[in-house]
């Protein structure tokens, strides 16, 4: 299954990283993570905690099916059928009937804390109705896995993506939190190394999947309200891709931290690194208020 449509992607597809000297930390510049120690051994014997029965290989289901669903109604899923399929999705994973990829990700925390390198299954699952995104993740140093969905409901034009933590006793539908890192919905699936990736194919198939999808509009639950994140990045480099009318949304100053990760690593923007200038301008936009 080939689902690309822009040769562009590729450049930054799974495996490509550029090493950048990080400098000195100041204020408004986190430390850079360092895992030089930390080699593909380390990678699957953390990996491995999970729980070996949660990763039976199934070579032919890269991308997991659900049942169709077939009461299709106007307004969109509940947020019982929203969960329902979060739930399950969950279980999949804990029955080893999903099948998931592993890395350790790049941008991993908030300036707030450290950086630290944190270990992610991700897994998809599809139906007529839904696309069910479920990430299970631990901070490296950490014993506990945690369980985290985001489900495009596909029954309402155009699709309308929701967050939630997965907990064991219900689903806790969640925006501000979410949306400080997925600015536009699901993010592509990108390691921190090469090397920290468990099957670097199906990576690859999640993410042509997730580059080829209209960005959804994001649901913020009613008790959490979408709040006003200030002016946009307006940026050229940037906003030509970043904005109402370009293929993601628009970004703020509070997806900082994501923006700092992957300007600093080499990702964003796709094509030639920002020149010192621009370096300059957008941090003054980032500290700005
Ligand atoms: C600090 C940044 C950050 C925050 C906050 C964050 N995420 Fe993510 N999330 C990421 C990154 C980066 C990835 C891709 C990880 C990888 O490379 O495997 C990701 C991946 C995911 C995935 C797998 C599908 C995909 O997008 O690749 C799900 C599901 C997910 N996150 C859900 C959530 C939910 C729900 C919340 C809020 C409770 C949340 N995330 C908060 C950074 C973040
Ligand atoms: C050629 C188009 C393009 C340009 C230019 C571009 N981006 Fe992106 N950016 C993307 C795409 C596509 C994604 C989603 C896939 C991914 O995670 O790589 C993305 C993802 C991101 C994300 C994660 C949040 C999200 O929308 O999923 C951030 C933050 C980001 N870019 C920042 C920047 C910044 C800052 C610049 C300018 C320095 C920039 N980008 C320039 C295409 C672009």
């Amino acid at each position: 299954m080939n689902l690309f449509q822009s040769a562009m992607f590729r450049l930054f597809a799974v495996g490509f990283i550029l090493e950048v000297d990080a400098g000195p930390t100041t204020a408004t510049k986190p430390p850079a993570l360092d895992l030089s120690s930390f080699t593909r051994a380390d990678f699957e014997k953390a990996i491995a905690t999970v729980g070996t029965n949660k990763l039976r290989p199934s070579a032919e289901r890269v991308l997991g099916s659900l049942p169709s669903y077939s009461s299709v109604r106007p307004g969109g899923l509940t947020e019982e059928e929203l969960s329902g399929y979060m739930r399950k999705a969950s279980q999949l994973f804990e029955t080893g009937e999903a099948v998931p990829v592993a890395d350790v990700s790049l941008d991993s925390s908030l300036d707030a804390q450290v950086r630290q390198p944190m270990l992610n299954y991700v897994s998809f699952f599809t139906n007529n109705a839904v696309d069910v995104y479920l990430l299970v993740q631990k901070p490296l140093n950490q014993k506990k896995w945690n369980h985290y969905s985001i489900v495009r409901d596909k029954t309402v034009s155009p699709p309308i993506a929701y967050y939630a933590d997965v907990l064991p006793d219900k689903i806790h539908f969640k925006g501000a939190e979410c949306f400080a890192c997925h600015a536009s919905g699901p993010r592509i699936i990108r390691p921190f190394r090469p090397d920290l990736l468990s099957d670097a194919d199906q990576a690859r198939q999640i993410n042509d999947y997730i580059t080829e999808q209209e960005v959804p509009p994001l649901h913020f639950p009613a008790d959490e309200p979408r709040v006003e994140y200030g002016g946009a990045l307006t940026m050229k480099r940037c906003a030509k891709c970043h904005s109402d009318s370009a293929d993601r949304g628009p970004l703020y100053r509070v997806h900082g931290p994501s923006i700092r990760a992957l300007v600093e690593y080499g990702h964003m923007p796709p094509k030639g690194a920002l020149a010192p200038d621009e370096l300059t301008q957008l941090e003054d936009w980032l500290a700005s208020k």
